[in-house]
């Protein structure tokens, strides 16, 4: 089979189409025809060395959609021909809480779905939803899943309340953004991009303001009004997350998954123990939350934000366009 292989750790023009042996199903396994993958910032975390556990030769890629070529022993035959999404959780565990010690996210240590041919256990499937295509389907599990557990089962995200997402433009951001709107909050966002900012309050935002304008925290602050800011969902961290201390509401909620502007330098401790605030920690989900996202998306018949798509022969197209934060959405790369 083709695969878009990284060779050699810290090294971008390394990541080449390459001839792979096919992958053969194990027990409990299934082998899917990937039809269509989506890249996540993990993919360039891992390119630039940036990320832990790096392993070359690798096939990166977490999210995947497309059809069940064959089943491990053990594996109901039945599932041959399906149109499936890949949830990318390896092993969760058994406490809904937190992944075990086996967890692994799908694309590093095990090869992942930028290839013709990707292999994971069985109970990692779930019949696509129909009204999805496959770039759509392929863009919503990684960044879907975690977008999910951050508002609704951390951040306890309800019906008419506000929800502040930072960088909009993200993948997970933008796919928060959609699953927000669904469940009924309001939703304030900031950007680095005024128009990225723009095309979010066509969309359906209530307002947001530019990261990069020094006075960024008092324009929300004005657009959130009496109501304020229930809850926040941050992935950029760095020194604006102590902003977001003083943004959210006393009693309120701040979930964050990434810290892509590193640490804070300051963290004002004396008003987040006044203001009984929750801060939240959260990662990926459990197949629980994977099952309950994919309701969510079928329920409110949601169609992903999608970058691109770019053909599989393009893929440093659709990498660079991450590298540069050009996307607004999920890129996709397709195979069909
Ligand atoms: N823990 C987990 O399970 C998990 C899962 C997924 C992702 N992550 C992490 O979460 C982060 C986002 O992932 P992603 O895949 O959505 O990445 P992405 O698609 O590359 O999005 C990154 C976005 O960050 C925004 N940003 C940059 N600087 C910012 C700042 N100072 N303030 C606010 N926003 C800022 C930008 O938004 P604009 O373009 O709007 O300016 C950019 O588009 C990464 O650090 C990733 O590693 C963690």
């Amino acid at each position: 089979m083709k695969a878009i292989v990284f060779q050699e750790k810290k090294n971008f023009d390394s990541l080449k189409i390459k001839e792979v042996p096919d992958p053969q199903p194990g027990p409990g396994e299934v082998v899917v025809e990937v039809k269509a993958s989506a890249l996540n910032h993990r993919d360039v975390w891992i390119i630039q060395g940036l990320y832990a556990g790096i392993k070359t030769p690798i096939i990166l890629g977490s999210d995947g959609a497309g059809v069940v070529k064959e089943v491990g022993d053990g594996v109901d035959s039945g599932w041959i021909g399906q149109e499936v999404i890949i949830n990318p959780s390896l092993d969760w565990g058994e406490n809904p809480r937190v992944q075990g010690k086996n967890y692994r996210i799908l694309g590093l240590p095990d090869n992942g779905t930028q290839a013709e041919l990707v292999k994971v256990p069985s109970v990692n499937i779930v019949p696509k939803p129909r009204y999805l295509s496959f770039p759509e389907a392929a863009a919503i599990p990684l960044a879907g899943l975690t977008g999910y557990r951050a508002l609704f089962t951390q951040g306890k995200l309800k019906c008419g309340e506000t929800v502040l997402l930072t960088g909009i433009g993200g993948g997970v951001a933008a796919l928060m953004f959609q699953m927000a709107l669904a469940a009924g909050a309001r939703v304030l966002v900031t950007s680095g991009s005024d128009e990225k900012l723009e095309r979010a309050v066509q969309s359906g935002a209530a307002g947001g303001a530019n990261y990069r304008n020094e006075e960024w925290a008092k324009e929300i602050q004005q657009l959130a009004g009496e109501r304020g800011i229930d809850l926040i969902v941050d992935s950029a961290g760095g020194d604006g997350f102590d902003h977001l201390i003083n943004l959210v509401n006393p009693g309120g909620r701040i979930c964050f998954f990434g810290a892509t502007r590193g640490n804070p330098s300051t963290l004002t401790l004396r008003r987040i123990f006044w203001k009984q605030l929750t801060i939240q920690g959260t990662t990926m989900g459990s197949p629980q939350d994977f099952y309950e996202m994919v309701r969510l998306f079928e329920q409110h018949q949601i169609h992903p934000i999608i970058d691109g798509p770019y053909t599989f022969e393009d893929y440093r197209t659709a990498y660079q366009r991450m590298m540069d934060g050009a996307q607004f959405g999920k890129i996709v790369i397709t195979l069909e």
